[in-house]
């Protein structure tokens, strides 16, 4: 809800000022993809690798944002669009702190995704998906859920009985069934160094 007495202050410090001393160009690198689709391992691989190139990250990922921050919102379409909304925005705030984010998040809808990219820069939001076919991660089902979604115990589960809409036109396309993570993990690198996110 907006409210007229509230009024935006401009910082003294700016973004570029920020990014500067940290000598990179920030950015979100935003994974999407099924559960069990290795988004949380792939953006952990990738800010381990950035924070040994001395890199200043951010990682935002799905379970730990819901035990925090946006604790109490559950799985309906509304909680899934607001707990997207909250992270868009908490990302765009750590873009302005000259950092690289990743958000690892299911983030079901094309519309939500799209929302988010609006909210920075147009090279400021890299979308990356994981594209990782329903039954390898039914298979793997590292936490027991698409068992408990096929039973009824868990509704509106993401692939079963929640929609899933791919990227239309990922940044990074990963098709994560046979490729080694290191090997996922250079391209994502390679991708930030050839664009320039990471100058020297
Ligand atoms: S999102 O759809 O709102 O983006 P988010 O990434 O935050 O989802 O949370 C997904 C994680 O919550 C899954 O990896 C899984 O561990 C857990 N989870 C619990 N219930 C569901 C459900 N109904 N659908 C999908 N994931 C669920």
């Amino acid at each position: 809800m907006s409210n007229k007495n509230i009024v935006w202050h401009d910082h003294h410090v700016t973004k570029e000022e920020r990014a500067s001393i940290k000598i990179q160009k920030p950015c979100i690198l935003w994974f999407t993809g099924l559960s069990g689709s290795g988004k949380s391992t792939i953006a952990n691989a990738v800010e381990v690798k950035l924070n040994e190139l001395q890199r200043h990250t951010y990682l935002l990922d799905g379970d730990n944002i819901r035990m925090g921050l946006n604790m109490g919102l559950g799985f309906s379409d509304e909680d899934r669009i607001e707990n997207i909304r909250r992270i868009g925005e908490v990302s765009k705030l750590f873009v302005d702190a000259g950092t690289l984010v990743l958000t690892a998040f299911i983030s079901p809808f094309q519309k939500e995704r799209d929302a988010v990219r609006a909210l920075v820069e147009a090279d400021e939001f890299i979308e990356v998906f994981i594209d990782t076919p329903l039954e390898v991660c039914e298979s793997r089902d590292p936490k027991g859920l698409y068992k408990k979604a096929r039973t009824g115990e868990i509704p509106n589960f993401t692939g079963i009985s929640s929609p899933y809409e791919g990227p239309e036109k990922p940044e990074i396309h990963i098709k994560n069934d046979k490729i080694s993570i290191e090997d996922v993990t250079q391209q994502i690198i390679d991708y930030l160094q050839d664009r320039g996110y990471l100058h020297a």
